[in-house]
Order: C-alpha cells, then sequence, then structure tokens
C-alpha cells in the first residue's frame, strides 16, 4: 500500500518545480527531432506535481502521468493543462503503482524519477514488471534510485533489507517507506532487459549528508 506521507507532503508544501536534468539529457539525446517526439507516448509513474513532465510536454512529447496522491495529480493537472499545444496528449490520473491496468496500451518511454524507491521491495519488483509490460518492443526506462551509501539508509525502521520505514536522517529523513539499492540489485532486477545502462552520481552535500544515487536507462 502507498505511504499516507506522501498525500500529506503534496497538501502541505509545493513539491519541486524543475525537471530532471539527468531526464533531459537521455530524453533529449534518444528522442532527436520534434517529428519523432511527437509520435513517443511518455508515461511518468509517481508524477508528483509534473515537473519532469512540464519538460516533457514543452518538448513535444505525448505525456500521461500516474501518481497515488490526489493533491499532486490537481496541482500537476493545474500547471500543465495550460501547456498543452494542438495535437499533444496530457493524460493524468490518480492511481497507485499497485493498481496499474492490466491493458494493452504501450509506451515508448516510462519514467521513474525518485518515486518507485518508496515502496517495499515486492511493489518495486511487481511495478518493474509492469514497466517492461507496458512499453513497446524497444521501448525505454529511465529511473533514478538512492543507493545504500546514502546518509540515512540503514537509520529509523528497518522492515526487510535495506527498506527503511521513516529515515530519521539524510534525503528522505521522515520521508516514509524508502528503498535504498545497490549496483547488484539493479544489475539483477533488470537482468531481463535488452539494454541497461547505470550511472552512479556520488554526492557530498553541503549540509555533510551523502548522497548516492542511481540512473537506470533500460530498453525492452
Ligand atoms: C519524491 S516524489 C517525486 C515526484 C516526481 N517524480 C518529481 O520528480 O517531482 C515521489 C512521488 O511518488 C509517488 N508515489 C510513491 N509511491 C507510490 C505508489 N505506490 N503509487 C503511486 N504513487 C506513488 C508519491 O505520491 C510522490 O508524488
Amino acid at each position: 500500500m502507498m505511504d499516507a506521507v506522501w498525500e500529506e507532503l503534496h497538501a502541505s508544501r509545493p513539491w519541486g518545480k524543475y525537471p530532471a536534468e539527468t531526464l533531459i539529457r537521455l530524453a533529449m539525446r534518444t528522442y532527436r527531432t520534434p517529428e519523432i517526439r511527437a509520435q513517443t507516448k511518455v508515461l511518468e509513474l509517481g508524477c508528483g506535481a509534473g515537473a519532469n513532465l512540464s519538460f516533457l510536454l514543452a518538448e513535444g512529447f505525448q505525456t500521461y502521468g500516474l501518481d497515488g496522491a490526489p493533491t499532486a495529480i490537481a496541482k500537476a493537472e493545474a500547471r500543465l493543462r495550460p501547456l498543452v499545444k494542438d495535437g499533444q496528449t496530457l493524460d493524468l490520473k490518480t492511481m497507485t503503482f499497485e493498481e496499474l491496468p492490466s491493458g494493452t496500451e504501450q509506451f515508448d518511454l516510462i519514467v521513474d524519477h525518485f518515486a518507485i524507491y518508496a515502496n517495499p521491495l515486492t511493489t518495486i519488483t511487481q511495478t518493474y514488471d509492469n514497466v517492461y509490460r507496458m512499453l513497446a518492443d524497444g521501448g525505454r526506462f529511465y529511473a533514478s534510485v538512492w543507493g545504500r551509501q546514502t546518509t540515512g539508509a540503514d537509520s529509523g525502521v528497518m522492515i526487510e533489507t535495506a527498506t527503511s520505514q521513516n529515515p530519521t536522517c539524510g534525503p528522505c529523513k521522515e520521508m516514509g517507506v524508502s528503498h535504498f539499492f545497490d549496483r547488484p540489485e539493479i544489475e539483477q532486477l533488470f537482468a531481463a532487459w535488452s539494454e541497461l545502462t547505470i550511472t552512479r552520481r556520488l554526492t557530498d552535500e553541503a549540509n555533510g549528508d551523502t548522497v548516492e544515487e542511481f540512473i537506470i536507462w533500460a530498453q525492452k
């Protein structure tokens, strides 16, 4: 079940407005022309208030987003609807990853920017399986997840290996269920995919935190 903390967070404060630089680079390198982007269907899982979708819309992609927090979807709808151009799709839904439909809709690109990590491993595994199913052949998946060297990864109540319920420090402090990955785990989770690149970024933050991120780019 999705952590209730997200609806509280979205309702109580504004969420980030700006898209992820790593996603911008990979998306624009892969889908190079406006003509290609106009034929590319992108779904963001856990889109929050629409920071990444705002970039994808502006660059001409066909956009779909879902999030389990109704306030996040309402905010994304209010912000993004005015940006939709003729011939463009913006389809936003309140839905949890556990409720993903079994339909045959196929996407060319699915995006997870720090959303799927916020779940227990059973949900994470199931969601990655659904991502694979929902991608067209040759479709791509972008994901960013936290690494185990991140401050707070082993704090709070550990509900299973590398999954904390409310870390007590670091970037996931008091943000509900958080799973922290390592490279062998990612390689194992994506073993069935045809292409996989994993980029690791380690940042020493000014506040003393260490942040380890993995950027996953995989092709069906
Ligand atoms: C850290 S925020 C990231 C939001 C957005 N991707 C961004 O980069 O601005 C995580 C988002 O994932 C959503 N989320 C987490 N677990 C979910 C689940 N099981 N089903 C649906 N949404 C979920 C939360 O509601 C929240 O909006």
